[in-house]
């Protein structure tokens, strides 16, 4: 692939990136890092296109950066799907290989979208997982909130390995470690499988399950923010509840109480 690569110039509107790591989770999931490109630009919790190289057109689809915006890697989660133009061959690579990279990174799941508070729920399905990554790494999270809350909902336990993870590289970090580990909490629950915490996160709200598990109190627009990221149907079912509850979305030019992305890829 790596000569493949070279023999072409990347497209205008991206630039080639060296591959430095990677991780197989499952047959479903996998995790990868490479360099930063330089002059890339970026706010933790955006994204940006990612591919490879393919014929005259290169294949590209929206990827969350999965690394904070002081990292001088990129690090990216994904689902591979047998068949997927992208994901296939994306799963085959190794460090040393190139991928393209967008020149702009873009995205809603950005602190300044969302108005001061004192708490900060990240909720996410699967691979939605991937931009909180990059927030519960940036120092400037934990100045902006005194809680933070991450979720996430899979349906086996082998799908949470790489969010706990990254909580562990939070808490465990020389930098920002401190902090995190007074302010972040993380709570998994799973559908398909018997976990402390089963059901989804709809549900959990609904029922006030989570809130029991965290021994807080339950959701409030006065104090709370809540960042979503999952798939198309958790995303407007969540977005439903929190606007029933008096949640104002939020955006880029007008921070809210709440903001939202799908998680991207799925081919
Ligand atoms: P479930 O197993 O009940 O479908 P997927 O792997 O399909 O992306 O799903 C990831 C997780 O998101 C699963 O645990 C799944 O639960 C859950 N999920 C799927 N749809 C919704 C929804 N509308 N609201 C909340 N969670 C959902």
């Amino acid at each position: 692939m790596s000569l493949l690569a070279l023999a072409l110039p990347p497209p205008p509107n991206a630039r080639f990136a060296a591959v430095t790591d990677v991780r197989h989770y499952s047959d479903r999931l996998f995790a990868f890092s490479c360099e930063r490109p330089a002059s890339f630009r970026f706010r933790s919790g955006e994204f940006v296109m990612l591919g490879l190289p393919s014929g005259e057109r290169p294949l590209l689809r929206a990827y969350s950066v999965a690394s904070p915006a002081w990292s001088d890697e990129l690090a990216f989660y994904s689902i591979k799907v047998k068949d997927g133009p992208l994901t296939s061959r994306l799963a085959q690579i190794s460090a040393g290989d190139l991928v393209l990279i967008g020149r702009k990174a873009t995205g809603t799941l950005v602190l300044d979208a969302l108005r001061p508070g004192r708490r900060l729920f990240l909720l996410s399905t699967g691979t939605g997982i991937a931009p909180f990554a990059s927030l519960i790494h940036d120092p400037e999270t934990y100045e902006r909130y005194e809680q933070v809350i991450l979720t996430q909902t899979c349906r086996t336990s082998v799908e949470l390995a790489f969010a706990r993870e990254q909580v562990a590289a939070a808490h465990a970090h020389p930098l920002i470690g401190e902090v995190a580990r007074g302010q972040l909490r993380f709570v998994s629950s799973l559908t398909q499988e018997r976990h402390a915490l089963t059901g989804r996160i709809t549900d959990l709200i609904e029922s006030e399950a989570l809130f029991a598990a965290l021994k807080a109190r339950p959701l409030d627009p006065r104090h709370d923010r809540v960042m979503i990221c999952g798939s198309s149907a958790m995303v407007a079912d969540l977005r439903g509840m929190l606007l029933t509850r008096g949640f104002e979305e939020g955006s880029n030019q007008q921070p809210g109480d709440f903001v939202f992305e799908r998680a991207f890829v799925d081919r």
